[in-house]
């Protein structure tokens, strides 16, 4: 192993073997035929029909037709940058994990941020959360930090996410809207799913309309599990803080920003690599006892809720740097598989729900969308550690494994790769040995159950001129909604339990009857304020 381990740069130089550079040379086929001609196909006669023989045609053809990858079935929209992380105050109290335990250590970094709802070719500046995907090429195998900028999340329940995603991408009708929150699926299924509440709040507050991907909090959102080298385990939350601050458009920016320059934020982050304005966040921890798992008035294990700042402080553990950009967008950000599941010794998962059933998702959509299980053998997703195991064959395999056997234990190749014993004596991966008892039951837990206490909380934490974006952020998302009877049951059955105020606004601007009793019909449209 030649790797600098410390090395920031260790990425990309190991990238760099698979680089390729056509500048001054021949044109070839791919099978390394120089061609004498690329503006004609063979043809019987100057205006005869093109012959099937032209193998220098067919190949080019064969390949541009093969071009397309399925898009990620969410988050399609993203763009992505190469960095470092660097310690700042070694967390080896906490952790065993290699990357965290000393100042001034740097491991390489590959981040991607990105829309959750709109397609590839979608706009910026749309209203909705946007992925922080950090991949951390560490010393014992990749981490991905796989976060959002919102510190919590719509469902409590891996199960609900399929129908949570049906309702916010496009009808399937007519597939509209293509870009926005602003439709009746979307908020028929928040309307009916009162566990959205807090987080629909974060995408009606200005958090939801960043001016930069660099004025974006991060958040891994989840409980986590940390080890350290004594077995001894605690939760955490992992926050990144960016440090040019929070920043957010307003909306008739964001609007307009989405029409003239949809590549707003992608542009931002380009540019501001390549003029040496590297954009920065720090690394934070929110540190909390399992045993206080259910002592703050709501469940650890739920991603609704965020654990306010001033009960568990966030202690910083290092920065992030982003530092260069991506040499091709497809042969990185898009083959770029993050998955919550990839953790390293030091760190493992907690039983939230939520996170439980990513652990699934992530690789079983990667199957399909970079083509089979040898995915980790794209440059991108390499880890930087040399990685050996019995895994054989599957479409576009690189490594060439020598060998007679590929099972252990094996009596003809006597040297196969053998186990190491569990970190943190040794650098085997161990589970945390957590105690589990219960009984087979599909049940939410009733830890679970207080959907309104923090959205409460985040509305009244707002300052007037963000409650009235919030406010301004409901009436327009809601005046788009076809079906009254649904704008009336998120006012009045959801925005109502936040905060009576905030319901009282938006049925103002809705023209809604907070008092009627009666189910609106599509003949009684709402009048919209043309404000609006
Ligand atoms: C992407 C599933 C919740 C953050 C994805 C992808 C899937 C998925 C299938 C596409 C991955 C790919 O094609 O490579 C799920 C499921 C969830 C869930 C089943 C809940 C049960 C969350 C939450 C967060 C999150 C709570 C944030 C904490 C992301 C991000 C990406 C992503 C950032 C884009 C990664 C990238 O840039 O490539 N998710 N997700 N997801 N998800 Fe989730």
């Amino acid at each position: 192993d030649t790797l600098d381990r410390g090395n920031s740069n260790a990425k990309l130089e190991q990238l760099d073997q698979f680089r390729e550079d056509a500048t001054g040379e021949a044109l070839t086929t791919n099978t390394g035929v120089r061609i004498a001609d690329n503006q004609n196909s063979l043809r019987a006669g100057e205006r005869g029909p093109t012959l099937m023989e032209d193998f220098i045609m067919r190949e080019k053809l064969t390949h541009f037709d093969h071009e397309r990858i399925p898009e990620r079935v969410v988050h399609a929209r993203g763009s992505a940058a190469h960095g470092y992380f660097e310690v700042t105050d070694p967390a080896t109290d906490l952790t065993c994990a290699n990357f965290l335990s000393e100042a001034g250590k740097r491991t390489p970094v590959f981040v991607r941020f990105s829309t959750v709802q709109g397609p590839r070719g979608s706009a910026d500046t749309v209203r909705d959360v946007r992925g922080f995907a950090v991949k951390f090429y560490t010393e014992e195998g990749n981490f991905d930090l796989v976060g959002n900028n919102m510190p919590v999340f719509f469902i409590q329940d891996a199960i609900k996410f399929p129908d949570f995603v049906h309702a916010v991408k496009p009808e399937p009708h007519n597939e509209i809207p293509t870009g926005a929150s602003a439709h009746d699926t979307f908020w028929d299924f928040v309307s009916l799913t009162p566990e959205s509440a807090h987080m629909v709040l974060w995408t009606m507050s200005d958090r939801a309309i960043p001016i930069a991907y660099r004025s974006m909090q991060g958040f891994g959102v989840h409980s986590f599990r940390l080890i350290n080298a004594e077995g001894q385990s605690k939760l955490v939350k992992f926050h990144w803080r960016p440090k040019a601050g929070v920043c957010s458009l307003v909306w008739d920016e964001a609007q307009k920003l989405a029409g003239k320059d949809p590549d707003f934020h992608r542009r931002g982050l380009w540019e501001d690599i390549e003029r040496g304005l590297y954009p920065e966040w720090e690394l934070g921890l929110q540190v909390m006892d399992e045993e206080d798992a259910q002592s703050f008035g709501f469940d650890l294990l739920d991603p609704t809720k965020l654990v306010p700042e001033e009960l568990v402080p966030v202690r910083v553990v290092g920065r992030m740097v982003l530092n260069r950009n991506p040499d091709n967008f497809f042969a990185e950000t898009e083959q770029a598989a993050f998955h919550i599941g990839h953790v390293v010794p030091g760190i493992d998962f907690s039983n939230d729900p939520l996170l439980q059933g990513r652990l699934f998702s992530y690789t079983d959509t990667q199957l399909l969308r970079l083509g089979g299980p040898n995915f980790n053998e794209i440059p991108i997703n390499r880890p930087l550690c040399p990685f050996h195991n019995n895994q054989r064959d599957a479409p576009h395999r690189q490594q060439i494994n020598r060998g007679r056997a590929s099972y252990e234990p094996n009596s003809i190749d006597g040297n196969w790769p053998r186990e190491t014993p569990p970190a943190p004596s040794a650098g085997g991966y161990a589970s945390y040995p957590e105690p589990v008892h219960g009984t087979k039951i599909r049940v939410r837990s009733p830890s679970f159950a207080d959907h309104f206490s923090q959205a409460t909380m985040f509305w009244r934490s707002m300052s007037e001129t963000e409650q009235q974006h919030i406010v301004d952020a409901y009436s327009f998302e809601l005046s788009k909604v076809e079906r009254l009877y649904i704008r009336e049951r998120q006012v009045k059955e959801i925005l109502a339990h936040i905060d009576p105020l905030l319901a009282l606004r938006v049925a103002q601007n809705l023209g809604i009857d907070l008092d009627s009793t009666e189910t609106p019909t599509l003949e009684g449209k709402a009048q919209v304020s043309p404000a609006l």
